[in-house]
């Protein structure tokens, strides 16, 4: 199946912080994918933006050696690269001074989509925005775009949002949370919206309840100073997770458009209930044959930051009311696997008596890695006398269904840097939607530092703690396999 590229408006993207590690990790490579899949109209350009003394020439040689290393072989193309790095410049730009800003203003061009990218840390968002203005770089179509953390906690989202929108619109602002991007996650909404077949028993009444799985076979190296003030509620719960139990929960929007799918997502979120202590279960890798533990990585023997997280969430609405959200996620599990898993109520009659054992169907949608879905149904076992019956899967691989392509869909990245020049805000957090997922994380982090809560220990290359089991088992559930 080959899938249709559709070309954007010109535009010139400016990367501030782009000699930085999002930029030559994430955001290049997606641009120059992109730039070979021919979406880019002749006229875009890139302009690097950073305070290192590089020229031109200079940052081309740091820009090959980053796409040489994060592109992917298949996708690696000397004549495609020649072409993409003419269309990419360099300028040395302070963002405290004034330093490189007029040098900045004449590069851009006239009459077309002007992003900027914010990809440095978030005290440097306040000083951007108002040299942005100042130096008449903003237009009519000037669009910004912010990475998480968006804030560490309420009171600092709240402060962010008020310094961008001091300068700019809600309408201008594209704050990322990179799971919005997947091609998978986006599918959620096509396999829920698209589809006769679930919606009508996506409640309640016949779900029982709803996993949801995040797990990573990742440690934190390389970010052991971020991480140990994060930790795994701030920066996987707080976002990624909220962003899918959103998006498996969220009333049907009127229409695929960003403030109908945004206004839906935050009714779930201001519908969540406070998480009770004894509903959550932090934990923190320990060392062993695999490697060091938490406490060492961070070379810190007494810290409290937890890598893993399970909590059992509430909805208070008329869909959700009684159905549990079981969340979990965390760094050093036994295979990568992010999963969601819809159990629903067993039938309410057995026809074929006791015997025939309890039955339910279960719907598992695959997001990373193995895309795809399954739904578990039950059948008579054949051949067997009586009627004894059996759960087998119905099992759609989107890539024996859909053939290599889909294999190898658009990045996050490529997708959500196209969507800001498209100027489609979909699949970008709202302000509003990111203060209120801080208002219902705070509590419980506060909770935790009032109680001198310590994150029970768990071995790297499990499935987390054992708490995390029995969180399930007081309810009479447990936790599908972490499969990779
Ligand atoms: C990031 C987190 O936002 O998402 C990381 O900061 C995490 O800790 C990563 O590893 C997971 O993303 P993905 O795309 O690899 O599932």
């Amino acid at each position: 199946m080959v899938s249709r590229v559709i070309p954007v408006d010109p535009f010139d993207l400016v990367i501030f912080g782009g000699t930085g590690d999002l930029a030559q990790r994430k955001i290049l490579p997606a641009l120059f994918r992109r730039y070979c899949a021919g979406q880019w109209p002749d006229e875009a350009q890139i302009i690097a933006a950073a305070r290192g003394e590089l020229d031109r020439a200079g940052f081309h040689q740091m820009v090959s050696e980053s796409l040489h290393q994060h592109v992917p072989n298949r996708s690696q193309n000397a004549e495609a690269l020649s072409g993409f790095l003419q269309r990419v410049d360099y300028v040395r730009l302070d963002a405290l001074t004034d330093e490189g800003w007029s040098t900045l203003a004449g590069k851009l061009g006239r009459d077309r989509v002007r992003a900027f990218y914010f990809s440095v840390g978030p005290r440097l968002f306040g000083p951007l925005a108002e040299r942005i203005k100042a130096h008449g770089l903003a237009n009519l179509q000037t669009r910004i775009v912010v990475e998480k953390p968006f804030g560490h906690d309420l009171d600092s989202a709240r402060a962010l949002n008020a310094t961008l929108a001091a300068h700019f619109a809600e309408g201008q602002i594209y704050r990322i949370d990179h799971y919005l991007g997947k091609e998978t996650v986006q599918n959620l909404m096509a396999v829920r919206f698209g589809n006769m077949l679930f919606e009508p028993l996506w409640n309640s009444q016949y779900v029982d309840h709803i996993q949801i799985t995040v797990a990573e076979t990742v440690g934190i190296d390389g970010r052991e100073d971020y991480y140990e003030r994060a930790g795994a509620m701030r920066d996987m719960v707080q976002n990624h997770l909220m962003q899918l139990l959103c998006l498996i929960a969220m009333e049907p929007p009127a229409k695929f458009d960003p403030d109908a799918v945004r206004d839906e997502k935050l009714k779930v979120i201001r519908a969540l209930d406070r998480v009770e202590p004894h509903h959550i279960v932090r934990g923190q890798f320990s060392g062993g044959p695999e490697g060091p533990g938490y406490r060492d990585v961070v070379d810190n023997p007494r810290s409290t930051t937890e890598s893993y997280v399970a909590l059992r969430a509430h909805i208070s609405n008329w869909r959700w009311a009684g159905t549990p959200f079981y969340l979990r996620t965390g760094k050093r599990l036994v295979a990568r696997s992010s999963v969601i898993n819809v159990l629903f109520k067993d039938a309410p009659h057995s026809i074929f008596g006791e015997e025939a054992g309890r039955h339910a169907n279960a719907l598992s949608i695959r997001l990373q890695p193995n895309e795809g879905i399954t739904l578990k149904v039950t059948i008579k076992e054949p051949g067997q006398g009586g009627m004894r019956l059996v759960d087998v899967p119905l099992d759609m691989s989107f890539a024996e269904a859909l053939g290599p392509e889909s294999q190898d869909p658009p990045d996050a990245y490529e997708r959500l840097v196209m969507d800001v020049i498209r100027g489609n805000q979909t699949l970008f957090m709202r302000g509003d939607e990111v203060e209120a997922a801080w208002a219902w994380t705070d509590p419980v982090i506060a909770g935790w530092q009032a109680r001198g809560d310590v994150p029970k220990p768990y071995d790297s290359g499990s499935t987390g703690p054992g708490d995390a089991e029995l969180l399930m088992k007081r309810d009479g559930r447990h936790w599908q396999g972490i499969k990779p």
